[in-house]
């Protein structure tokens, strides 16, 4: 844990920064450090990570209805960096609770938080337990709903215990800075994006979107666009 970082400056003094310096201020004051890493387009923290040379670890959470595509995805990032994934499962408990309840796909009437908080927010706590600083890939275009504000750094507004520090290094850059990075690293990717999809979460949650969509709207698209948030970044979301 880092005693000399101030939060709130930090912010402010890299808040036009480059990920990769944001990056390295996350990894050269955290040692014990986990990228959150969805099995998609976030990948080029890990590509970023690597070149930095630190130590950082790196965590997915695995709600047992990722694409096929999507498992695979990690296994190749783990061989490509020659890094471990640390894979948190659902919560067996409230998942078989809720199947046993409401079946397997109450979302589509209920609303998706439910599942949700069994399947990813109960695996996240866990993995957070185990680290002192995460490291996500929230950008402030993916969602104008609800991520409009993400800062680069902040004392995570929802989880661990007032000291749980949140780095998000790609907060400004776009879709397009995603990709021109991907494509001139030649960092691997999910093969759902040459179908359609941007951005990527579960089989039945997510779909492509066509050309002109906001990619959000590939997520939870029965729902309000403002309450696209699974309770992974529930912060973002204003009460
Ligand atoms: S979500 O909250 O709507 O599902 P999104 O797919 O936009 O999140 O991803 C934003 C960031 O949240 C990712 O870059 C990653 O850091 C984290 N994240 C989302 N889903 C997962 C997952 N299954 N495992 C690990 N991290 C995740
Ligand atoms: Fe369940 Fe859909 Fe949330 Fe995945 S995204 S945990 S399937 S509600």
């Amino acid at each position: 844990m880092s005693e000399q970082l101030n939060i709130e400056k930090s912010a402010k003094d890299y808040e036009n920064k480059s990920p990769q310096e944001i990056l390295g201020l996350a990894l050269g004051n955290f040692k014990n450090i986990g990228i959150s890493f969805s099995g998609a387009e976030d990948v080029v923290l890990i590509d970023m990570a690597k070149k930095i040379g630190s130590d950082f670890r790196v965590f997915s959470l695995d709600t047992g209805r990722l694409h096929p595509e999507t498992y695979q995805f990690i296994e190749e990032v783990k061989k490509t960096y020659n890094i471990q994934i640390e894979v948190f499962f659902a919560n067996r408990d409230l998942t078989e609770q809720l199947v046993k309840e409401k079946g397997l796909f109450s979302f589509y009437q209920d609303g998706h938080k439910e599942c949700c908080d069994a399947r990813k927010v109960d695996p996240l706590k866990r993995a957070l337990t185990t680290v002192d600083a995460w490291i996500t890939g929230q950008r402030k275009d993916q969602s104008p709903g609800t991520r409009a504000n993400v800062p680069v750094i902040q004392k995570d507004p929802t989880f661990g215990t007032g000291n749980l520090i949140k780095f998000n290094p790609l907060a400004s850059w776009t879709s397009k800075q995603v990709w021109d990075y991907i494509r001139e690293n030649n960092v691997p990717y999910n093969k759902l994006h040459e179908k359609g999809f941007v951005s990527i979460g579960c089989e039945p949650c997510t779909k492509p979107v066509l050309p002109g969509q906001h990619e959000r709207e590939g997520r939870w698209w029965w729902e309000d666009a403002t309450k696209k948030e699974c309770g992974l970044h529930a912060g973002n979301v204003k009460k």
